[in-house]
């Protein structure tokens, strides 16, 4: 091979972004969600994510990102559709038909929402049609790993060449509990009077967890995979790290019980000055994720400190 295609192909490595989008061929849309959950849908209608469809690509930083990309139209383009768009492929043709919209929360929804739906159905067949579900690719509110880890893919950013060519954000200074319980919220559906409420104690300290082994993990990866390391993404990246690094060190000094061990014992070995080979650390830390979500958790009431701690939510919960 001569040097020129290798190169290319070195760039092509380099700069090949992460593929996000649900797949749109199993896209249905959101006005299909609506005929049977409207209220969540007028909520979900004054987020930020219902929004970006109109706004995002007007606004100048939009317009300067793509020059330094080169791309023509940000609308069109795939990089800015995996994070900020929904798209859906009918009748052979593929189109943007909305911003971040329910199925880039829930998984695209043509193989499973007539599954979820189904009424009339005893405890038993309940638990099938759930796991059915699951299998074809829901992600369900309280699958709290799924969920996040999902929130995250997009909220870090992932993708060098955007953040430090093209000049975009490194990321969200994101927590999944201030940002969930905000202008997000939208627990309408099981709640007797329609009333939004907040997640119970239980979920938000489990998030509380779970969001920051997930947002450690993640940060880990992006970092070791970071070709530049002293470029504006990698430092991002290594930041985010110690911070969520921290955090957890936090939660496992005030939280003594077994249930949290084996994170302490994962994190305590972990070295953010050394962070080249990270995958068994990062599978670990997957695992460890999801063994807090199954743990029973009766007593960690100590966390409630860390959740007051975090202050506002991002925007407000809608009435
Ligand atoms: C035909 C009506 C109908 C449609 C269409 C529908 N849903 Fe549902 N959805 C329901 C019902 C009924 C439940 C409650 C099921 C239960 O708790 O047994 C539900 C529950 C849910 C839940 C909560 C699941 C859980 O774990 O408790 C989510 C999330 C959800 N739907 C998302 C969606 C999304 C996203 C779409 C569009 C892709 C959609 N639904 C389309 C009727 C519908
Ligand atoms: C990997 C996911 C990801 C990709 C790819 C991505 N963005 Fe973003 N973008 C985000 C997130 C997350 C935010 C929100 C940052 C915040 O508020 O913390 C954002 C914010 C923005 C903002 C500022 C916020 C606003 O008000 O809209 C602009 C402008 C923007 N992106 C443009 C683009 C353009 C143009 C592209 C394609 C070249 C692109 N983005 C690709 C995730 C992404
Ligand atoms: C930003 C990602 C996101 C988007 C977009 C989103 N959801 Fe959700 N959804 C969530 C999260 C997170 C929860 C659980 C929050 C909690 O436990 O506090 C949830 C919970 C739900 C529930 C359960 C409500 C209850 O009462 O228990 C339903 C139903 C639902 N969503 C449907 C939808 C529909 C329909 C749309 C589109 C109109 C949508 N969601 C858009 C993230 C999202
Ligand atoms: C498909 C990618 C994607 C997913 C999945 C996603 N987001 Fe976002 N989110 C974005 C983008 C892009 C923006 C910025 C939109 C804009 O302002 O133009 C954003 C903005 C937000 C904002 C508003 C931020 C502000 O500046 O006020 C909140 C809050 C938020 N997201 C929370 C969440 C939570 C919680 C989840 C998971 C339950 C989630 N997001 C999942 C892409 C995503």
């Amino acid at each position: 091979m001569n040097n020129f295609y290798c190169i290319i192909i070195s760039l092509f490595f380099m700069y090949s972004t992460l593929v996000l989008a649900s797949d749109p061929s199993k896209i249905i849309g959101p006005d299909e969600c609506t005929e049977c959950h409207d209220v969540e849908n007028s909520i979900w209608e004054k987020t930020h994510h219902f929004e970006t469809f109109e706004n995002m690509p007007e606004q100048d930083e939009a317009l300067s990102i793509a020059e330094k990309l080169t791309i023509e139209d940000v609308i069109e383009s795939d990089i800015c559709q995996n994070c900020h768009l929904t798209l859906q492929t009918d009748d052979g043709e593929t189109d943007v038909i909305a911003g971040v919209s329910c199925e880039s929360c829930h998984g695209a929804g043509k193989e499973w929402y007539e599954v979820h739906s189904e009424e009339d159905k005893t405890a038993e067949q309940e638990k099938t049609l759930w796991a059915k579900s699951e299998a074809a690719g829901m992600i369900r509110p309280g699958n709290i790993v799924k969920l996040a880890g999902n929130c995250l893919d997009c909220h870090l950013v992932k993708n060098e060449k955007l953040v430090n060519i093209g000049g975009h954000e490194a990321g969200s200074d994101f927590n999944l509990v201030s940002w969930s319980q905000g202008e997000i919220r939208h627990n309408t559906f099981h709640s007797k009077d329609g009333e939004n409420r907040k997640a119970s104690a239980t979920k938000l300290r489990k998030m509380l967890v779970i969001g920051a082994v997930l947002e450690l993990q993640k940060a880990i990866e992006a970092y070791s995979e970071a070709k530049d390391k002293n470029g504006k993404y990698a430092v991002a990246m290594l930041a985010r790290a110690n911070k969520s690094k921290a955090l957890i060190e936090k939660i496992t000094e005030t939280n003594t019980s077994t249930e949290l061990k084996s994170l302490k014992t994962t994190v305590a070995q972990l070295d953010t000055s050394k962070l080249e080979a990270v995958s068994e650390l990062s599978k670990k830390l997957l695992m460890v994720a999801k063994q807090v979500q199954n743990a029973p958790s009766q007593d960690w009431g100590d966390l409630d400190k860390i959740i007051s701690g975090l202050g506002e939510t991002k925007g407000k919960a809608q009435e």
